[in-house]
């Protein structure tokens, strides 16, 4: 049983890879960390070229991640959500699988499970991190895949880290956390800090475990 987990984050050892790692060790299987950034990887040009083969004929990295999907049991996906929306990595990841869909459907059956890194509030209105969540979620129910569950991270707004987060005039920070917040009053979220996320994320990862082997 292997258990294949991509973040779509670019940033280093970014809270999305960390979440999504976490969640692949508490599965107790053998696992695969991928991380998008790292790979060429183009969005599908929907030139159904794969139809026949399951192979897309775009020469990039897609191909051989196709192949390590294909032969996963399980798929954990983690995103983010910049302009409030599934990030780009993320989203050409999961339309260059379609090469894994046409007559033979080769995701049918998987497991799945989702993690989404968000700067806005997960209370907020838009419920961003819950459009990221189905996003990725509404993929892997039309690839036949079985979703077992979903963990929401804060992430860091960039501005924290830009070093002009007080005085820029478009600073995320005056617009997620309000008017008199700084740089230093709204500090660095990290996913270990958060424990409802990471029990989300240790839990989510056991049960996937559990139900791999049979269990669940
Ligand atoms: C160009 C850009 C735009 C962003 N816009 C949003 C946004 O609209 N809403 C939001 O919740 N986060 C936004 N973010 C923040 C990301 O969600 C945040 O950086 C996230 O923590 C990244 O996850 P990571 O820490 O795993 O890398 C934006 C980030 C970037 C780089």
């Amino acid at each position: 049983m292997k258990v294949l987990g991509v973040s779509g984050s670019p940033i280093e050892k970014s809270n999305t890879d960390r979440a999504v790692q976490a969640l692949l060790t508490a599965t107790g299987l053998e696992t695969e960390f991928v991380k998008l950034s790292n790979l060429t990887l183009e969005p599908c040009r929907a030139c159904l070229g794969c139809v026949k083969t399951n192979v897309c004929v775009i020469q990039d990295d897609g191909t051989a991640l196709a192949q390590r999907v294909k032969e996963a049991d399980a798929l954990v996906i983690g995103g983010y959500t910049p302009y409030c929306s599934l990030d780009s990595r993320t989203k050409a990841f999961i339309e260059r699988m379609y090469q894994l869909r046409h007559r033979n459907a080769l995701m049918a059956g998987k497991l799945g499970a989702v993690v989404m890194t968000s700067a806005v509030p997960h209370e907020a209105v838009p419920a961003i991190c819950d459009m990221g969540i189905q996003s990725v979620t509404n993929y892997m129910n039309e690839e036949g895949m079985r979703v077992v569950g979903s963990v929401k991270i804060i992430g860091n707004v960039p501005c924290v880290k830009c070093g002009y987060g007080d005085g820029c005039q478009k600073s995320g920070i005056q617009m997620i956390y309000g008017e008199e917040a700084t740089v230093d009053s709204v500090g660095i979220q990290t996913f270990e800090e958060q424990p409802l996320s990471l029990e989300a994320a240790e839990a989510l990862g056991r049960k996937l475990g559990e139900m791999l082997k049979g269990n669940g």
